[in-house]
């Protein structure tokens, strides 16, 4: 992996091969829209009564987004009868692909018996005890996203340290709330290098006092994470806690180096910092025990939420009972009316205990090892500039031959041309993928090598019109 995108190696000049990409593009942008005539439609409707048209901004897409009706095992359908192999996943959620039997069983039993009472259920006991075996974290507490999950684990840790400033790594999303929308999709002059990256706000709102307790620092750089540290104890400062993703998910995939996630621990450790693993995006979607059990460090908290639900709006967070002992003393409110609501419980029972098997994990590795040997393939014989990087269920093609290792990489090699054309490719070509380059792909345990045959006719099509 030497060299960078700006170097022609595809045999195509860079402003020729921008040329056809943006060619490529408006031919493909044109060739959706023709298709999508009902989603135009109801998009039309929905900008009245729903604020473009969406109910998150996430789900929004220029001209209009695709409406969808429904969704079986690794298929979901649109409003004008198109059928996508589903690679999105629900923002990468639906690892148990959709309406699986086990889980529509769960649900249709729990309905019948009341859906919400506010009170303790058996089966978030349940599930309790099998989040605890699968993570080696004792003590659990739900809430109803990954927003949720996040910020109380915050909270948690600055209680138990008595500090303010927390740390998090540049460019990661942990959620919606303002203690964490700081330094995420920030321009590439404004990140500042590794030792003194800059809080930036993400969005309007958000009060400056707040976005200055939240100090970034690289991803996969140890040291430069310790430097800081030392610089806030010095300042005053000290953190209460570093939240991080043990693998990235929302640069594509960017996998912790060897010694990385060790380091941390200790630094953290050392330092008397809470470790949050947040876990929304890879807990239970690269291993049973998530990126905890796949990389073998163990964090103080994890949080959970996404794949957890099965379908369900859901949210989890998981501690030693030491640091759980400021909820258990009630000195941290951990609360919330809809917390481990009885029909998301049932839910996250069928599919921990019946889904989300031994065997499951297994069968998503076999397809993760073909998915990415078959773009690699695809990519050398086009000669198309990129690689793929792939854990478990998720994954993505970097179209750049640099090593996507942070933030800062990351944007050096920005290309925001050429996902976009492949998200197009794929649309049009019945494969449904998170738009950006940020998202990865999710495969679900009920995708077989066929939808990845599909994926990788796509690629091929694409490779093939860029380079030919
Ligand atoms: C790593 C991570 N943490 C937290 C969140 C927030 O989760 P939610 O959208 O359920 O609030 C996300 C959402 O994408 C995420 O990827």
């Amino acid at each position: 992996m030497a060299g960078t995108a700006s170097e022609p190696k595809d045999g195509i000049l860079p402003a020729r091969r921008d040329e056809r990409v943006a060619a490529l593009t408006e031919r493909e942008e044109l060739r959706l829209q023709e298709r999508t005539p009902g989603s135009r439609a109801m998009h039309d409707r929905a900008v009245r009564s729903m604020t473009s048209g969406v109910p998150s901004s996430y789900q929004a897409r220029d001209p209009w987004p695709i409406y969808l009706t429904h969704g079986r095992g690794s298929r979901v359908w649109d409003v004008d009868g198109s059928e996508y192999c589903d690679f999105h996943n629900g923002f990468g959620s639906m690892v148990q692909g959709h309406a699986h039997p086990a889980i529509v069983r769960a649900v249709r039993e729990r309905i019948g018996l009341g859906s919400h009472f506010a009170m303790p259920t058996e089966d978030s006991l349940i599930v309790s005890e099998e989040l605890a075996r699968r993570f080696g974290l004792p003590q659990w507490r739900y809430v109803n996203s990954g927003s949720e999950a996040t910020m109380d684990a915050i909270r948690i840790a600055r209680a138990v340290t008595g500090r303010e400033t927390i740390i998090k790594i540049f460019g990661s999303y942990h959620g919606h709330h303002d203690y964490v929308m700081v330094s995420i999709g920030t321009p590439y002059d404004e990140i500042g290098p590794p030792d003194n990256m800059a809080s930036l706000a993400y969005g309007e709102g958000i009060p400056r006092a707040v976005v200055d307790l939240t100090v970034p620092v690289p991803f996969n750089d140890a040291p430069a994470m310790e430097r800081r540290i030392e610089a806030l104890v010095a300042d005053g400062r000290p953190p209460a806690c570093v939240i991080m993703e043990a693998a990235m998910m929302n640069l594509g995939v960017i996998l912790p180096e060897p010694g990385y996630l060790e380091a941390v621990r200790e630094i953290t450790r050392r330092h008397g910092i809470v470790l949050i693993f947040d876990e929304v995006k890879t807990g239970l979607c690269v291993a049973p025990g998530g990126a905890t059990e796949r990389f073998g460090v163990r964090p103080d908290m994890v949080t959970l939420a996404k794949a957890l639900g099965g379908g369900l709006p859901s949210g989890a967070l998981g501690a030693t009972a030491e640091i759980m002992e400021v909820v258990a003393s009630d000195r941290v409110k951990q609360v919330g009316t809809f917390n481990g609501n009885p029909l998301t419980m049932a839910a996250a029972r069928a599919s921990l205990l019946e889904v989300l098997t031994p065997q499951a994990y297994a069968h998503l590795d076999r397809l993760c090892e073909l998915l990415i040997a078959g773009c690699d393939e695809i990519l050398r014989r086009h000669g198309l500039l990129g690689y793929t990087v792939g854990i478990s269920s998720k994954g993505c093609v970097h179209f750049t031959d640099a090593p996507i290792r942070d933030y800062t990489s990351f944007m050096a090699h920005q290309n925001a041309a050429l996902p976009e054309l492949a998200w197009l490719y794929n649309a049009n070509r019945g494969v449904l993928m998170a738009p950006g380059r940020e998202e990865e792909w999710t495969l679900s345990v009920q995708h077989t090598e066929a939808d990845v045959d599909r994926y990788l006719d796509s690629l091929d099509a694409l490779a093939r019109d860029i380079t030919s």
